[in-house]
C-alpha cells in the first residue's frame, strides 16, 4: 500500500480523492483547514510549513503520492496564496520525502480556467515565484471590483500549469523520477459550485463559459479517478501535462488550437 498526501481533502475533490484511494487500501494524510489529519492553512507561509512538518511526521518521512486538490475561487488575493503558491511551496517542501518512495508521483488541480482571460502581470508573479508582488497585483484587480477581481483564480491557475510544464523536466522532477501533472476539470458538483449552479440565470452564464457537451456537469469522482491513475506507479512517462477533464469545454473553446 502507498502513502499519499491529499489537500483540500475536507471537501469536493479532494474528500472524492481521499475516499478513493483509502478504499483501495492506500493511507491518506489529508491537509485542510479541518476536519483533516493534518489541520493547517496553505494561504501562509507559516501554515505551509506546519502542513509539511505534520505530513512529514506523519508519513516518517516517505510520501508515494502527493494530490494538491485545496483551491477557491474568491475575487481576493488569497485565491493566488492557496492556488499557486499553496501548492508549489508545498510540493517543494515535500520533495525530500517523496524522495524516498520507490514510484513518487505527484498531480494538482488546475481548471478548464486556464483558458479563459488571465492578469498577465499576475502569472509572471507567480512563476517568478514572487509571492509578495503576486498578492499586490491581485489587491490591485479586486480593488476594481469583483469581475477583475476574478483574474486571481484563471491567472493562479494559468499559472499553475504552466509552472508543471517548466518543473517537470528539471533535476528536481524528472531528476528524481517523478511524474508532475495538471487536471483540468469543467464544472464539478462540489460546494466551490453549489452557489453559482443555484438560479437557472448564474447556472446559464456558468455553463456558457463552461460548455460541457460530454455528459454535463461532472462528479468530484470524475476528477479523483483520473488523479489516482496519474499518481499510480502505472504512470511512467505522462508528464508535464494540463489534461482537459471537462465534458468537451477545451474543444469547444480551443477547437484545432492544440
Ligand atoms: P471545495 O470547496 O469543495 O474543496 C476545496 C477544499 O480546499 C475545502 O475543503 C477547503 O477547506 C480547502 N481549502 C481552501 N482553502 C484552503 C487553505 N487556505 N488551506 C487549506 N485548505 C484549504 O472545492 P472543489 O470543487 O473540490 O475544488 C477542488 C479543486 O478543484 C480546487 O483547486 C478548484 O479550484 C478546482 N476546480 C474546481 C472546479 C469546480 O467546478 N468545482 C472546476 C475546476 C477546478
Amino acid at each position: 500500500s502507498r502513502t499519499y498526501v491529499v489537500t483540500g481533502s475536507a471537501s469536493g475533490v479532494g474528500a472524492s480523492t481521499a475516499a478513493l484511494l483509502r478504499d483501495r487500501g492506500d493511507r491518506v494524510v489529508g491537509v485542510d483547514l479541518r476536519d483533516a489529519e493534518v489541520e493547517a492553512d496553505l494561504s501562509t507561509p507559516d501554515g505551509r510549513a506546519r502542513a509539511v512538518d505534520r505530513a512529514t511526521t506523519l508519513t516518517d518521512g516517505r510520501v508515494d503520492g502527493v494530490v494538491a486538490c485545496a483551491g477557491i475561487s474568491a475575487p481576493v488575493p488569497k485565491t493566488v496564496a492557496v492556488n499557486f503558491f499553496g501548492v508549489t511551496r508545498l510540493l517543494a517542501a515535500l520533495l525530500p520525502a517523496l524522495e524516498r518512495s520507490d514510484a513518487p508521483r505527484v498531480a494538482v488541480v488546475s481548471s478548464m480556467a486556464t483558458l479563459q482571460p488571465v492578469s498577465d502581470e499576475l502569472v509572471a508573479a507567480c512563476l517568478a515565484d514572487d509571492e509578495d508582488t503576486a498578492l499586490r497585483v491581485a489587491a490591485t484587480l479586486a480593488d476594481q471590483g469583483p469581475a477583475v477581481g476574478y483574474l486571481s483564480y484563471p491567472s493562479s491557475k494559468r499559472a499553475l500549469s504552466r509552472w508543471v510544464r517548466r518543473e517537470c523536466v528539471t533535476p528536481a522532477w524528472a531528476g528524481r523520477g517523478i511524474p508532475l501533472n495538471a487536471v483540468a476539470p469543467g464544472t464539478v458538483l462540489t460546494p466551490m459550485t453549489s452557489e453559482l449552479l443555484a438560479t437557472p440565470e448564474s447556472a446559464a452564464m456558468v455553463d456558457a463559459a463552461v460548455p460541457m457537451p460530454l455528459h454535463g456537469h461532472q462528479s468530484p469522482e470524475s476528477v479523483a479517478s483520473l488523479l489516482l491513475w496519474l499518481t499510480d506507479p502505472a504512470n511512467t512517462h505522462v508528464t508535464g501535462q494540463t489534461i482537459y477533464d471537462d465534458g468537451g469545454a477545451d474543444a469547444v473553446l480551443r477547437g484545432d488550437d492544440v
